[in-house]
């Protein structure tokens, strides 16, 4: 079988996705797990764009050691490249990502230059990464509307002045399946010195198509695809990692091409991205989304019982969903807490795990049995959160079909207590009021949804809430047994960041 190279870019194209916001230790906890997952490439930011990208991009590549290669993105301009490579030095293996339009709409109206210009800027800022490191990645932006034979005269340019990587874009999801694959296989055929640098395709997924478009080129040539945890991005998001290499490994026999993926991390990773980004996976989504291994029909469930190969091409535990189990009770110690939390895949220190241990008992008092479900939500929220800037100290809602719903909260910021009272049109439309009032945003709530952890009656609520302040969006998330506690706590965990990100009122 053949390697195909798996380039994560989850930190940068998926940050471009509306309302996905991440801290940097956010970014640093996602590219561990990206670590573990065992991607070879991390695309971990485009450090020009702001301080915060640029932090992030360096704490990671000073962080993730003996793994993957740590990559920044650049335009074709020596001042990207300047700061990518201060970001991206102390990286094992750095790489230099360098991109610049190459089709004619983009060359003309976005950059109004003429192809020769471009041509000859892709050269220079090629060989002008390569003065700092030895692995250049080059991607001639909106390939797959080029002219490609203009495509075949800059990737030969740019592998000439050192790129070792020709990456081959569908900025705008354009492309279909067989012409994308023609497209590879063409520049295979027409660019003489295309042996010396590994093929890339990065697809966006704005006709559904990138996860086929990305297979297609394999077929055809290319040795690395460009993608992103749960398919995020920019628009309709990337190529989903869990599917393309989910296919790949599935239909083995029939691609001949496998990746180094962990298959086993897979969940975990598009659990903690949505988690940390706030941004949910779709039910019906493949491999990873909640409904993506039940079987509803009776002919279906009948014909598992019998063998699960009759209905089922992917094993749930393959991609390290464990059926549920029944872990702990009121009664365990900190010990088996512990040694639980080891088995599932975290490593806490012991502050982190004194945290959990404490959520953990009084969720033990209000929930009879305790999943591992459960105690990935607890971990989730007590180890990757940001300072409490507010918060919720008291809460007190009354609300009925006769009543108008009202709610009393007290908050604490630093050491003093807040307290306010309104009503509004549901109890969770009261609290978020009553806590307007208190911190001071103006805020818009743009998205809630509120889903079950588990599926007992007493299970513990996840509230996601997207909010808009000004020009900025942030998530939040809150989980409780009380789901009116959990929105509470939802709604100030995002204006906590916003507090985090120094965004004031
Ligand atoms: O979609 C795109 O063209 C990109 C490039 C920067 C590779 O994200
Ligand atoms: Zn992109």
């Amino acid at each position: 079988m053949e390697r195909i190279y798996i380039f994560d870019t989850t930190l940068r194209d998926g940050e471009q996705s509306p309302g996905a916001s991440l801290n940097i230790e956010e970014k640093l906890e996602i590219a561990k797990q990206l670590a573990r997952l065992g991607v070879d490439i991390i695309e971990a930011g485009f450090p020009i764009t702001s301080s915060d990208d640029f932090k992030a991009v360096r704490l990671i590549a000073k962080e993730i050691k003996g793994g993957p290669i740590i990559c920044g993105l650049a335009r074709a301009k020596k001042v990207d490249i300047d700061r990518c490579y201060q970001a991206i030095k102390y990286a094992e293996k750095p790489r230099i990502h360098t991109f610049i339009p190459s089709s004619d709409v983009q060359i003309g109206y976005q950059l109004q230059k003429s192809r020769e210009e471009v041509l000859e800027i892709a050269q220079d800022m090629v060989s002008y990464a390569k003065q700092y490191v030895s692995d250049v990645e080059f991607s001639p932006m909106d390939a797959a509307r080029a002219d490609p034979h203009f495509l075949y005269q800059i990737i030969e340019a740019c592998i000439e002045a050192g790129a070792t990587t020709i990456n081959i874009p569908d900025t705008v999801g354009y492309t279909t399946p067989l012409e994308f694959g023609d497209l590879i296989r063409n520049i295979i055929e027409n660019v003489p010195n295309i042996n010396k640098a590994v093929v890339s395709v990065h697809c966006h997924n704005d006709l559904g198509l990138a996860t086929s478009n990305s297979l297609s080129a394999v077929l055809n040539g290319a040795r690395q695809i460009e993608c992103t945890i749960n398919g995020l991005g920019e628009r309709a998001g990337n190529t989903s990692l869990e599917e393309v290499v989910m296919a790949l490994y599935t239909r083995g026999n029939y691609f001949g091409l496998n990746t180094g993926i962990k298959l086993d991390e897979i969940y975990k990773t598009s659990r903690l991205v949505s988690t940390l980004t706030g941004i949910p996976v779709q039910p019906n989504k493949a491999i990873v989304g909640e409904n993506a291994f039940s079987h509803e029909s009776g002919i279906h469930q009948n014909g598992i019982l019998k063998e699960s190969t009759t209905y089922e091409i992917i094993r749930p535990e393959t991609i390290g969903l464990k059926s549920r189990r029944l872990v702990l009770g009121k009664h365990s110690g900190r010990h088996a807490l512990h040694s639980h939390l080891i088995e599932l895949g975290y490593e806490l220190d012991d502050n982190q795990l004194n945290k959990a241990f404490r959520r953990f008992k009084k969720l033990a008092d209000k929930k009879k049995e305790i999943f591992d479900e459960d105690l990935e939500a607890i971990v989730e929220d007590e180890i990757y959160t940001i300072p409490e800037a507010f918060h919720l100290d008291y809460l007190h809602v009354s609300t009925g079909t006769q009543a108008i719903p009202t709610a009393t909260i007290r908050i604490k910021k630093e050491k003093r207590i807040f307290q306010e009272a309104a009503t509004g049109n549901g109890p969770v439309d009261a609290i978020y009021k009553a806590i307007d009032r208190i911190t001071g945003y103006n805020i818009e709530l743009l998205d809630y949804s509120l889903k079950a952890v588990t599926r007992d009656k007493d299970a513990l609520g996840e509230v996601l809430v997207k909010i808009r302040h000004g020009d900025k969006i942030v998530s939040g998330r809150g989980t409780s047994t009380d789901v009116i506690e959990a929105s509470a706590n939802a709604y100030l965990n995002a204006i906590n960041r916003l507090v985090y990100k120094g965004i004031g009122k």
